[in-house]
């Protein structure tokens, strides 16, 4: 049965036990605290355990997020993981949540966007239920990047770190509630700004072209995300964008002059860079703390390798 919209009704989130902190990196490559800090303003991140698998953390994302919302595994008719750090590659990683969640037929996908992956895996959810071809979503961002991380190269392996977020998607007739159109698109001609590759299997990135692109091409997308949600900048409750580097959050923040109190960027400082997981990890937390109202308008906004962006509105669960 068709629906008239979406609405995220539930959050959970997992990282990591293991912290890796900028004096622990200084001691394995030549940098250091104050360098890190005013670079990217990240202090630390967590680190997954050797046997640890970007399943293994999208199934306690997930499992916290289905347990949140009051449901069981039969409620839910799809799957969804965003991901661009899973080393097993079939079966999928939304086939290995479902199963061991015992989810038993639902539509399960993973989706590979690098940084913007959940915010389309999220679109994908919401035209699937829209459309009547699912009930129920499971939409996961999960990553283990330390594993494609080359940990002797200091420009890039201060940036990264592991995680998951989840959310759970369902129908909804109240407009007033449901996920915004996505924005979404891509810059394939600055394809190999940021990569991961059979021949080098590590995170290589152009650094101050990624930096330059975020912090001019990005703000005008986000106010089109804000615009096809009816929403002005100054009415949402929080602005939730991809933990990529507190100065770009931060470059961008200032031209859309957000007020600093909606700008969620605390989690580039503890949790690092985690790719597809960095916003929902950050979503989940903010819902969790209790700050925003249910209800309240929560712009997400995702963008990377690729390169790729995707954002849109939701209320809060
Ligand atoms: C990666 C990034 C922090 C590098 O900062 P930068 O100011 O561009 O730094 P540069 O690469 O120009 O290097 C400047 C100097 O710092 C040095 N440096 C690089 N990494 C360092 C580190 N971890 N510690 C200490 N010094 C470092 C460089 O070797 C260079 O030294 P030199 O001038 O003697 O050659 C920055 O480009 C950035 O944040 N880019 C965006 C990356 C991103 O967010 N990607 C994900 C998007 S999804």
């Amino acid at each position: 049965m068709s629906v008239n919209g979406t609405r995220v009704v539930s959050v959970g989130h997992y990282q990591p036990e293991k912290v890796l902190t900028n004096d622990d990196l200084a001691k394995m490559v030549d940098t250091n605290d104050e360098w890190i800090v005013s670079r990217v303003g990240i202090k630390e991140r967590r680190i997954a355990a050797e046997d640890e698998k970007v399943a293994d953390m999208a199934i306690h994302a997930a499992r916290q997020a289905l347990e949140n919302a009051g449901l069981q595994p039969g409620d839910i008719d799809m799957v969804l993981v965003a991901t661009v750090s899973a080393k097993d590659t079939c079966p999928n990683t939304a086939c290995r949540v479902a199963d061991a969640l015992g989810i038993s037929t639902p539509a399960a996908m993973d989706v590979n966007t690098a940084c913007s992956g959940f915010e389309y895996a999220l679109a994908q959810a919401d035209m699937a239920i829209r459309v009547g071809s699912a009930t129920r979503a499971l939409v996961v961002g999960a990553e283990k990047l330390t594993a494609v991380t080359d940990w002797e190269d200091r420009t890039s392996c201060v940036l990264f770190g592991d995680g998951a977020g989840a959310v759970v998607v369902e129908g909804t007739d109240d407009p007033e509630l449901a996920i915004s159109p996505v924005v979404w698109g891509s810059e394939p001609s600055m394809s190999d700004v940021i990569r991961i590759e059979e021949d080098v299997p590590y995170i290589k990135q152009a650094g101050q072209t990624v930096f330059r692109w975020a912090t001019t091409q990005l703000a005008p997308l986000i106010e089109q995300v804000a615009e096809r949600a009816g929403v002005k900048i100054d009415e949402l409750a929080a602005f939730v964008p991809h933990q990529a580097n507190l100065r770009i959050i931060q470059g961008i923040a200032k031209r859309l002059d957000f007020s600093d109190d909606c700008v969620i960027a605390e989690d580039i400082v503890y949790s690092g860079n985690t790719s597809a997981a960095s916003v929902p990890l950050a979503l989940s937390k903010l819902v969790q703390s209790g700050k925003v109202p249910s209800g309240a308008p929560i712009l997400l906004f995702g963008f990377g390798g690729g390169l790729t962006y995707a954002g849109q509105v939701i209320r809060c669960p």
